[in-house]
Formats: C-alpha cells, sequence, structure tokens
C-alpha cells in the first residue's frame, strides 16, 4: 500500500501540473482524490454487495474516533444529516427553529422541508457566527431548536448556545459542514452538542464524493435515526423473507450511505490529518502576513479553540475592486455563501440583522487548502499586499475632514 506521504506527493505533482497548465488561475476550493483509493474501490465494486454493508459500518466506527463520539450514522450527504436531526429533535409544523442567515442555503431549506418556521438571529461581524445574545432573544414558547453554522470551520460559542438550549429544554444542531476537524475547548466538533452534522461533499476537508455524518449525543437518537435513515426498518433485524414480514412504526427517508462511498471515505482519513495541517498552516501565514493591514483584515478569532480553516475569509473595503484585483492576478476569490434571509423563499422571516449587514457587505474568502504551493501561497500574499498599497492612501484621503472644516481648524489655536 502506498504510503501517506507518497500519495501526498502524487496529489501535489498532479496539482502543480494542473496549476502550471494554462495559466489556470490559482482555485479556491480543490478534490482531494488519493491513488490509493482505487484499489479498495475496484474491490468493493466487484465484490456484488455495494448498499449499506460492513464498509459503512467501519466507516462509523473510525469517525467514532476522529469525534469522539460513538453515535455515528453516516449519510448520503450534509443536507440529509440536517433533515434528519431536525426530526429526531421533533421539530415539525409550525415550530420555529432559530437559525442564522450566513450559510449554505442546505442549512435552512431542511427547516422548511420539516414544515417549521425560521427565525433569524444576527451574527458577530468578526467571526460570520451566530451570536448567542440575540439568539436567547429570539427563543419563544415554540422553539424547537437552535441552528449554529461554524462559518468557515470557526467554532461558534458552543458553551452560550448549550447553555440557552438547556435552560429552555430545546435541541442545539451545529452545522458542522465547513468544520470536520475544529476543536472547541480542547474536544473536537462532535462531541458538544445534541447533534453535529457534516458533509463530505465534494469540496470539503474531505470528501466521499458525496456523503455526511450526523453524530448525536445520545445513543437513543442514534438508535432512531438508524431507522430513520433507511425507511424506519431496522436492516440489522432478522427475518425470514427480506423485510418483508417487518411492521414500520415511524416514517423515514432513504439518506444512508453506501460501502462504496464509504471505502472512499476509510482511504480519505488516512490523508486528511495531513491536508488539514496544511490549511491551518497556510492561514497561519496569512495572519502573519496580514495582522497590521487597514484594507484586507481577518477575521478576529479566539484562541480557545481551533478553525480546520476550511475557508480564509477576510473583510476587505471596497469588495468589488479587490475582487477584481485578485482576479487579474490569478487568484480565485468568493463570498461562498450569500446571505440566507434576502431569498424570496425564506420572505415570510424577514428580520433587522445589522451584524449580517456589515458582515455580508465586506466578506470574501481567499484559497488556504492543501493544493497551494510556497509559490502560490507568496503571490496570494503578495497580490493582497499590493492591493493594500494601492488602496490604504485613498481611504486615509476619504478619512480626512472637509476642506471647509480643515481651513477653520487650521485657525484655530493649538490646544
Ligand atoms: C454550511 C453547509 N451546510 C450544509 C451543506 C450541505 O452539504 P451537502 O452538500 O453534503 O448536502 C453545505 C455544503 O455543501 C454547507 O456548506
Amino acid at each position: 500500500m502506498r504510503s501517506v506521504d507518497q500519495g501526498m506527493q502524487s496529489i501535489d505533482e498532479s496539482v502543480k501540473k494542473l496549476l502550471s497548465g494554462g495559466g489556470k488561475d490559482i482555485p479556491l476550493f480543490k478534490v482531494f482524490i488519493p491513488e490509493s483509493v482505487i484499489e479498495p474501490l475496484r474491490e468493493v465494486l466487484l465484490s456484488g454487495y455495494i448498499g449499506e454493508g460492513p464498509r459503512v459500518e467501519e466507516f462509523e466506527q473510525q469517525l467514532a474516533l476522529w469525534f469522539n463520539n460513538d453515535n455515528v450514522l453516516a449519510l448520503n450527504n450534509g443536507t440529509a444529516t440536517l433533515q434528519l436531526a431536525l426530526r429526531l429533535a421533533n421539530v415539525g409544523y409550525g415550530d420555529e427553529v432559530v437559525s442564522t442567515a450566513m450559510t449554505c442555503t442546505a442549512t435552512n431549506e431542511p427547516i422548511l422541508a420539516m414544515g417549521a418556521k425560521i427565525v433569524w438571529a444576527d451574527i458577530d461581524p468578526w467571526t460570520g457566527n451566530i451570536n448567542p445574545d440575540d439568539v436567547a432573544k429570539k427563543v419563544t414558547p415554540k422553539t424547537k431548536a437552535i441552528m449554529c453554522v461554524h462559518w468557515g470551520g470557526y467554532p461558534c460559542d458552543l458553551d452560550e448556545l448549550n447553555a440557552i438550549a438547556a435552560e429552555h429544554g430545546i435541541k442545539l444542531i451545529e452545522d458542522a459542514c465547513h468544520a470536520f476537524s475544529s476543536i472547541y475547548h480542547g474536544k473536537p466538533i462532535g462531541s458538544h452538542s445534541d447533534f453535529a452534522c457534516f458533509s463530505f461533499q465534494a469540496i470539503k476537508e474531505m470528501t466521499t464524493v458525496d456523503g455526511g455524518a450526523l453524530v448525536c449525543k445520545s445513543k437513543a437518537d442514534r438508535e432512531r435515526g438508524r431507522l430513520l435513515r433507511w425507511y424506519g426498518i431496522d436492516r440489522k433485524s432478522k427475518r425470514k423473507d427480506l423485510r418483508c414480514e417487518e411492521d414500520i412504526v415511524e416514517y423515514g427517508y432513504k439518506f444512508h450511505m453506501n460501502d462504496v462511498t464509504a471505502v472512499i471515505g476509510l482511504e480519505q482519513l488516512k490523508y486528511v490529518g495531513k491536508t488539514i495541517e496544511k490549511h491551518r498552516a497556510n492561514a497561519a501565514r496569512y495572519n502573519e502576513a496580514f495582522k497590521n493591514l487597514k484594507t484586507v483584515r481577518p477575521l478576529r478569532y479566539k484562541d480557545d479553540r481551533s478553525s480546520v480553516c476550511w475557508l480564509y475569509t477576510v473583510r476587505v473595503k471596497n469588495r468589488q475592486k479587490f475582487m477584481e484585483h485578485m482576479k487579474k492576478a490569478g487568484v480565485t476569490v468568493s463570498q461562498v455563501h450569500a446571505r440566507n434571509d434576502l431569498h424570496t423563499m425564506f420572505e415570510d422571516f424577514r428580520a433587522d440583522l445589522p451584524g449580517v449587514d456589515e458582515f455580508t457587505s465586506e466578506q470574501v474568502s481567499i484559497p488556504v487548502g492543501w493544493w497551494l504551493t510556497e509559490k502560490d501561497l507568496a503571490h496570494i500574499i503578495n497580490a493582497v499586499l499590493e492591493y493594500e498599497r494601492y488602496l490604504r492612501p485613498r481611504i486615509q484621503e476619504m478619512k480626512k475632514p472637509p476642506r471647509k472644516y480643515e481651513k477653520k481648524m487650521a485657525h484655530r489655536p493649538n490646544l
């Protein structure tokens, strides 16, 4: 079998080829598929068993070690993990869920699918994460759950959010689709709240092509979820004629993972520690390089938690200009997600969200992932510094008092 380093080298080689070929831009995301996945994939594809089976179970056991939590369910995508979490939290028609607008719509569409109403809570404009003080204000007797999202992988204020959930006897659901392997208060995301939902979609920290994991605090939720992920049927129960004799108590979904995607996940777990290290190291380089800038400002993170740095988001003065400048420099940048609350499908839930207004007017993400070479990093940092040199004097100019006022001031004695 190939070692982790050999795998990384071959990936680096093919990425280098891609980056040097045809003057392509440095990408914001990149799919990581090690060549070593081909053999186990071939085996499972030709095994005669490709549905949910022993490889899914093995993948769940491996994930349990990553999450420090045995109650893992492997599902077919991250959106399904969110919908199943809402179902297990007993969110139903007419109930309220307090949620964040600053995320992928996949966070909030499942709330509508349950027939529930969204109550937006504001965010911290320097992290992108939901603000617990505003969450506390938005909880009503109809609230069944709080939904939080770890923007870019930076963990939310989980102690505060869990305290609010406990006070009201409601559930906290973490959309951790950006945060595989992030750490909060010394423990991995997936071991703090009632539910944590992960995505293994193509461009996430780790991919199974499509896939997800729902991690539950309670064994009972895990057991109920195990049935609901497959029509409410217990695949493990002994039966004489396939599943024909079993009564289904509660309707479910077709949300299970299969053995084909599970072997990809098992192979990915051998590499993901290394790829994540690269994300974190690249982010640290940016933090240092950008710490004194006035026009491109990193988000403000506490050191009691650590982001897996799926995104490196900055707040930028005159974002449109910045995006054009980076594009010219051959660097892909993006806002990644648009605020959800302005979509027509959510128009019944409109609210005043000054934190979202502030964040959304300046936020943009730059490439930070495992695929960046030393040359790419230097090039990106240089492009950002160039922007600072261009815009900073203009901003200072804009900040100067109007000329008339300046004249008056000039005649005042020095105080
Ligand atoms: C924050 C967030 N939540 C949920 C999802 C949905 O995950 P999936 O695409 O695996 O369904 C995504 C991304 O794709 C996401 O970024």
